[in-house]
Parts: C-alpha cells; structure tokens; sequence
C-alpha cells in the first residue's frame, strides 16, 4: 500500500475492534495469576492490532520513517526487556513510563504547532485534549525517569525536602494550570506553550523529589494512570476512539492498582505524594541492634519442617534475587508427599513489583490453590506449626503493628510471629527495603537459618527424613 492510500475504512476500523476487546481482555485475565499469561498474550494481540489498524488508515505520510522508528523502538525495548533481571522490572516500568508519556507529549506538542502553521485555529475542546495531553504526558515522562533513577540508586532515594515544598510544588502547578486555560480559552502569545512545556517538565522532577523509594512503587502506578490518562486525551485530540479506549483502561487500572497497593502499605494518597515517607525517624528500631538470635542448620529445619502438620510458606525479595522458586518447589513437595499440609502466603507488596512472588511461584509450578493473599491466610498463622520465611523481612516485621516511630508502622503484614515455631532464611542481618532492623528475628520462637535463600533450601529438602 502506498502512503496515503486508506484501505477500506472497514478493515482498520475491524482491526480497531479486534484490538480494544482483546486490550479490555487482556486487564480481566492479569487480574488472576490462573489467566494471567493468557491476559498478557491477549495485550500483546491488542497491540499488534492496532498498530496494523493504524498502519491501514490514510494519514500515514511515510512508511519508512514508521520502520526507521520501530527498528530503534525494538533496538531499545528488546534488550531492555532481555537484559534487565526481574528485580529491576519497577525501574524497567518507570522507565516505559516516561517513553510512552513522552511520545503522548510529543504528539501534542506537533498537533499545537502544525495547527498554528496551518492557519487553523484549535477548537476549545481539541485545545483542552491537547493542554491535558501535553501536561500529563511532559510531567509523567520527567517524574517516570527520577522514580527509575530513584529505583536504580542513581539519586538519593531518601526524600528530599525542604521548607514550603508543598506550597512551591502547587504554586508551579497552578501557574501551568492556568497557562493552559489561557491556551484553551484564546490563541495565547508563542511564548505560553515553551513555558507551559518547561513547567510541566519541571513539576514532574520537583512532584517526585520529596517521595522516599519506600513508596515508589505506588508512585511508579500512579504515574502508569497519568501516562494512560494522556494517551487518553490523545485520543480526544486525533480524534482516535481506540486511544481513548486503551488510555482509559490504562488509567483506570493504574489508578485502581495504587489504591491496593496503597491500602497494602498502610498508605493514603496525600501521604505518598507529600508525605515523604521513608526518611528515618527518631526513636524507629532503624539500626540493628547487636541482640542474640538463635540461628539452626538446614538439618534441624528439615526435622521440624517434616515433623510439622501445618507449614506456611512466606516468600519475599530474598525469594526472587536468590531464585529459589525452584527449590522450594521442591521442597514443598516432598512435605505434601510426607503429609504436611503446606501453603503459601503472598503479601501484596512482597518483592520489589506488584505480583512478584506469584510470579516467580507460578513460574515454578506450584499450585495456585496452594498460594493465599494476606488477608486470607493471615488468621491461619495463629494454629500453623511453623512459618517459613524466605527472603522476606519488611512484610512480616511486627513493629508495622505497634511501633509508631517504625517508618512502615501502619503496614499491614502476615503474622508469623504467632506461628508456633517460625525460620527465617537470609544471607545475614542486613535490614530489607525499609532500611530497619526486625524484631521478629529476636523472638524465642525464631530459627535463624544463615544463608543463600536457594542454596539453604536446597540442602533443607535433602535433609528430609527419607520418607517410608
Ligand atoms: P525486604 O524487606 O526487602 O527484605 C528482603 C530480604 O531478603 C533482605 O532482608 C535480605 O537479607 C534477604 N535476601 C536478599 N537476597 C537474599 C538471598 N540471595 N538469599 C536469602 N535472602 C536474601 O523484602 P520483602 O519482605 O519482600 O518486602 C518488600 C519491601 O519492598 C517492602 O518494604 C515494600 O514496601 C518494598 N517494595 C515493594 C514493592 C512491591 S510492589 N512489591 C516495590 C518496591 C519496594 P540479607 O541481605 O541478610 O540476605
């Protein structure tokens, strides 16, 4: 097909149809680990189709510079996606993020000026599309890139404040916001729009400043909602109902998804935009205290483990940076064979990305039925013989519970310390993400079992009893 030639408006709009249900499918089926890889399958498809939906409609001005830019797109996403570990999938996000706002802004940007080099001005509602646009898309993209550099340590991950932040913050926003009124209600001096830009771009780094990593991954959701929320707008300026639709699914699951995760975290809104969590605190339990602890070897474990009725399993960062998924497997198997009733305890916010653990456990075959959500299995650990914990440290520190200095106090988290025994694996003392100490590790009912969380297991499941 020649640029500029349509095909039949009835084949891309086909495609169009094939690509929003099968995008709307695709959410549905994520929502369960059971559909999950059919859900991503089905996202992919919908993509395929619209990209195929796009390249059959007439306003394609050269198929060449399209290839050009899908060969760099694939020259950077590929490797991105096969280089990066699964531990840094939330920077790899982040960083999507802040492609795709970018690429929305852009869009926005050309459609203001071609408007103006054509001599056509801008209707009110196309002008307010293209302001929602380009500021979503401007702020996300910078906001996207310092919550990856955040993620990646390249910045502070502290949060960085000072005095009257919030009130500058809103300030700079509030000048952008009325920039943009003046754009939408009459043709603004050429000025406006540079300035308008620059501010968007500027709130994005300054909103994100002040945010610790603790909350990142709330935040990196949040900035998923803006970013489909621009491709929304998008939508409303080329007047493409396929954006609009794929915009708005992303927004509302962004959105959707950072209320759980905040609800996971103890955490409100205002709080992860301005509350400048993770800054240490005076009086929290954040330096490990030179306590004893009672550590065991993998052969004590495998007495206990297979002397056990009820065993839960809690999986943590620990779990996926050692990739024990396997292991564990295979020790939760020769349990079951030997009559111990195993399951497994996912906390919302375990690992560094939402779904992590039931990733990696699907990964490894393990029953779904097996795996519970924190505030299903949660009454269980009072009558279960031992809590093994794997890699997991912020998720079941007791201090969320009662101590008020604790920076994660409020965190909702799996109580294992009322488990009749617990073990914990990990390499040694070290604290989790939250940077504290964790007093489940002093309790008298706690084994510490020192080492690699793969290799420990390992050893754990040979040193089973033989079974008769
Ligand atoms: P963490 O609190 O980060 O603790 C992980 C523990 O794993 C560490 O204490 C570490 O101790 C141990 N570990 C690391 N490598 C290991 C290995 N090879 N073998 C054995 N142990 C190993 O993890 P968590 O309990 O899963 O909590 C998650 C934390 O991350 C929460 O604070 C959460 O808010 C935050 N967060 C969550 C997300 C999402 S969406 N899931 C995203 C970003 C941040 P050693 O060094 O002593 O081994």
């Amino acid at each position: 097909m020649t640029p500029g030639a349509e095909a039949a408006p009835g084949i891309w709009q086909a495609a169009y149809i094939v690509a929003a249900l099968t995008i709307v499918l695709s959410i549905k089926w994520l929502s369960s680990p059971v559909t999950a890889r059919r859900g991503v399958i089905s996202g992919e498809f919908g993509l395929l189709f619209a990209i195929i939906g796009t390249l059959l409609r007439q306003e394609v001005v050269s198929f060449e510079w399209i290839l050009v830019s899908m060969a760099i797109g694939a020259a950077i996403g590929a490797p991105l996606a096969y280089l990066m570990p699964m531990t840094a999938v939330p920077q790899l996000t982040a960083l999507s993020h802040a492609f795709g706002a970018f690429a929305a802004a852009l869009v926005g940007t050309a459609d203001y000026y071609k408007a103006i080099a054509e001599g056509h001005p801008l209707t009110g509602a196309t002008m307010c599309a293209i302001v929602i646009e380009t500021v979503l898309g401007y702020l996300t993209c910078t906001a996207s890139v310092m919550a990856f550099g955040k993620l990646q340590e390249i910045i502070p991950t502290r949060p960085m404040t000072y005095k009257g932040q919030n009130f500058v913050n809103l300030t700079l926003f509030a000048i952008a916001v009325a920039l943009g009124a003046w754009m939408i209600y009459e043709p603004a001096p050429p000025w406006v729009f540079p300035a308008y830009t620059g501010l968007s771009l500027l709130f994005g780094v300054l909103l994100i400043l002040p945010i610790g990593g603790g909350d990142m991954p709330t935040v990196i959701a949040l900035l998923n909602s803006y970013a489909g929320a621009a491709c929304c707008a998008m939508g409303f300026a080329l007047g493409n109902r396929l954006l609009i639709i794929a915009g708005a699914v992303n927004a509302s699951s962004g959105f959707i998804l950072s209320v759980i995760m905040c609800k996971a975290m103890n955490r409100s809104f205002t709080n992860v935009l301005f509350g400048a969590f993770g800054q240490v605190q005076e009086g929290g339990s954040t330096k490990a205290a030179q306590r004893p602890v009672r550590s065991a070897t993998a052969e004590d474990a495998a007495q206990i483990l297979s002397s056990a009725r009820k065993v839960i399993i809690v999986p943590g960062y620990g779990m996926a940076v050692a990739q024990a998924q396997h292991k564990l497997r295979e020790l939760s198997d020769s349990l079951v064979k030997r009559g111990v009733d195993v399951q497994f305890a996912i906390h919302p916010v375990a690992g560094r990305m939402p779904g992590h653990m039931n990733v990696l456990l699907a990964e490894a075959d393990i029953p779904y039925d097996r795996l519970h959500e924190m505030e299903d299995i949660n009454q269980d650990f009072a009558e279960t013989d031992v809590a093994l914990v794997i890699g997991a440290n912020d998720v079941v520190n007791p201090a969320a519970r009662h101590d008020k200095n604790s920076p994660i106090y409020g965190m909702p988290i799996l109580d294992v310390d009322k488990a009749q025994t617990v073990m914990v694996i990990k390499r040694s003392m070290n604290p989790g993400f939250a940077g504290i100490d964790n007093e489940l590790y002093y309790m008298p009912r706690t084994l510490m079992l020192f080492g690699d969380a793969k290799a420990v297991v390992g050893e754990i499941a040979k040193e089973l009893p033989v079974h008769a």
